[in-house]
């Protein structure tokens, strides 16, 4: 009996491991990272969220801050708002054409139960975005994404499936400068492996402060290893510390997709200048700025979406709206709080929807 048993246990035993060694290979091609070998163009078009924003005034209802658009515009994009409030279609149209998205930072409340209408637009637009990535990359069209500050805890937020933001957590960081507290693995990293070694060097120096931090709430380092969805989908590339020595994750990148985050804002040195910011503007804080722009907007090259003609791609990229300077606004209303230099200031009301720019190309083009 032993014997007949074990003879019918080996084949067993040798199915369920050959099994077990598919099932494992299946995963590691599944989660191996790949970018394509070929950039699959060089006029990319990133698409940015835009954030609601009721200190527009009669300006608008949402805006993409200059800094924001500027920053990748000066890696070598273009550059077109995905609005907050777009409904499920129009999300579908911009999407399919743009080559990476980023979602800038703002004043936008994770509370779930939120009674702001906006909001919750906000957190429904960026679940829908998010899983628009998660679906192309696997299905082999590289689709990068970046967070910065309110982006960064939204996209990590989602990745979790933390539905009531429980994992993002107040700490003491706003208007705060520091150096990136590496990890061990950035050295490696697709982020940080390019970067010459003297601004590595001074990126990662107390004395120096290049990063500016901004935020009122952080995620702490042990979420990226206690919760799975977020130890398989990032690398954690550095920590850093609050006023109160408390630890918050402040740089990741995708372990299996182009996603990027930054809990700080590399955007800001060249295009914003309060006098109120401990903002650095040396030329290393410039060079920093410069290089994060430049590597997601090399990340995009490689998404191979299109729009189907240069006018129609014309048509929706941001330069169609004119920008604000904050003085303006302070004018109107000096209670305002901008510490911007310049908005973008959409007025929602006023935006043809994409079915309209669509068929008006069609007769453009026909007639
Ligand atoms: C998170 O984990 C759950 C359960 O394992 C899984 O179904 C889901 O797809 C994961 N989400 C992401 C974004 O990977
Ligand atoms: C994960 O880490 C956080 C932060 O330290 C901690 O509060 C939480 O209890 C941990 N969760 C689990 C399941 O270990």
């Amino acid at each position: 009996m032993a014997v007949s048993g074990g003879r019918t246990l080996i084949p067993i035993t040798a199915l369920i491991a050959s099994v077990l060694c598919a099932v494992l290979l299946l995963q590691q091609v599944e989660s191996a990272y790949q970018r394509p070998k070929e950039v699959q163009t060089e006029r990319p078009v990133i698409g940015i969220v835009t954030i609601p924003e009721a200190g527009c005034l009669h300006f608008g209802d949402q805006v993409v801050v200059s800094s924001n658009a500027r920053w990748l515009q000066a890696g070598g994009t273009r550059v077109v708002p995905i609005f907050y409030d777009s409904t499920p279609e129009e999300l579908d149209y911009i999407l399919n054409r743009v080559n990476g998205v980023f979602w800038s930072g703002g004043p936008v409340f994770f509370n779930p139960h939120t009674e702001s209408h906006s909001g919750s637009l906000y957190l429904r637009t960026t679940e829908y975005i998010l899983k628009h990535v998660m679906r192309e990359n696997r299905r082999g069209n590289y689709f990068p994404l970046w967070g910065t500050c309110l982006g960064f805890e939204r996209m990590v937020q989602l990745v979790a499936e933390d539905a009531e933001a429980s994992i993002v957590k107040p700490v003491d960081a706003e208007n705060y400068a520091i150096n990136l507290g590496f990890t061990d693995v950035a050295f490696e990293s697709r982020l940080f492996r390019s970067m010459n070694a003297e601004l590595f060097k001074e990126v990662a120096s107390p004395a120096t402060r290049l990063a500016f931090n901004n935020h009122g709430l952080g995620i702490h380092p042990d979420y990226f290893h206690n919760i799975t969805n977020l130890s398989r989908h990032f690398s954690v590339l550095s920590v850093d510390l609050d006023r109160h020595g408390k630890p918050f994750v402040s740089t990741v990148e995708g372990k299996r997709y182009p996603l990027y985050g930054s809990q700080w804002h590399p955007e800001k040195p060249p295009w914003e200048w309060s006098p109120d910011w401990v903002l650095s503007h040396t030329n290393m804080a410039i060079q920093l700025s410069n290089y994060f722009g430049r590597f997601f907007v090399e990340e995009c090259r490689y998404n191979k979406n299109k729009f189907e003609s240069p006018e129609l791609e014309d048509k929706l990229l941001l330069h169609n709206w004119n920008t604000i300077p904050a003085s303006a606004i302070l004018s109107i209303d000096p209670t305002v709080f901008i510490p911007f230099m310049e908005y973008y200031c959409i007025d929602r009301s006023k935006v043809p929807s994409y079915d309209f720019i669509t068929k008006r190309s069609k007769q453009v083009s026909s007639a």
